[in-house]
């Protein structure tokens, strides 16, 4: 299935003092979406900010804003994210235990599209029954936390797997990865069956951002 290449530019990379304009940029540059990396200090060691900086960045663009929640208890949050003005949300594996599901389903009734990210190291058999649910599978291609970071190659058969399921089901489902992806090694990462690429390093310290996403996109 073919489903459509979207470039997710991560805004962990971004000036954050001038967060409106950068989003902007992002916007006139041809992102499809803007991905938003919350973290708390607990799951991840960094705090990066709250549902207060999504509202923020909504006055600043009409692109869909990708929340990743790299947070424990994320049920405590979903409503409030929603409310800020996400369009989708995304949770860890690894920090919902029991309660996946549930969380997925909260995210749902809260009115945005819901996906589950797997750390590097968690195999997708700790999400085969919550991928029906999901709208979003996110893979985590460096472990959570820090942009820069170097691409974790051996996640691709993770990558080929998933899309082999949803192929088989017939179903569209975006399969999103997210961490050290270039212009190098961008179509490695698209032949294995991933559509949203996330991207934070290379989209901001490109000298012409536009065109470093346009390669992203059709490379
Ligand atoms: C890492 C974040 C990523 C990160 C990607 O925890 O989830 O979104 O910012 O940045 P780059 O593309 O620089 O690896
Ligand atoms: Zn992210």
């Amino acid at each position: 299935m073919n489903n459509a290449i979207k470039i997710a530019p991560s805004v962990l990379s971004a000036d954050f003092a001038a967060m409106g304009a950068e989003v902007e940029r992002l916007e006139q540059c041809g992102a499809d979406l803007i991905h938003c990396d919350v973290m708390d200090g607990t799951f991840v060691p960094k705090i990066t900010f709250g549902c207060d900086m999504i509202a923020a960045i909504r006055r600043h663009t009409m692109l869909p804003l990708d929340v990743h929640l790299m947070v424990v208890n994320p049920q405590n949050q979903v409503r409030l994210f929603a409310e800020a003005g996400a369009n989708s949300i995304t949770v860890h594996r690894e920090a919902c235990g029991e309660d996946l599901k549930n969380v997925l389903r909260l995210i749902k009734n809260c009115g945005a599209h819901c996906g589950v990210v797997v750390n590097p190291d968690t195999s997708l058999r700790e999400v085969y029954d919550c991928l029906e649910l999901c709208d979003t599978l996110l893979i985590m291609s460096v472990y959570p936390g820090l942009g820069g970071q170097r691409f974790i190659d051996r996640v691709l058969p993770k990558v080929e797997e998933a899309r082999r399921i949803f192929d088989g089901q017939g179903i569209e489902k975006d399969i999103e990865i997210d961490g050290g992806i270039n212009e190098e090694n961008v179509r490695r990462i698209k032949d294995a069956g991933a559509n949203v690429i996330v991207t934070g390093n290379t989209v901001f310290k490109s000298d012409d951002m536009k065109r470093t996403i346009y390669n992203l996109r059709t490379l």
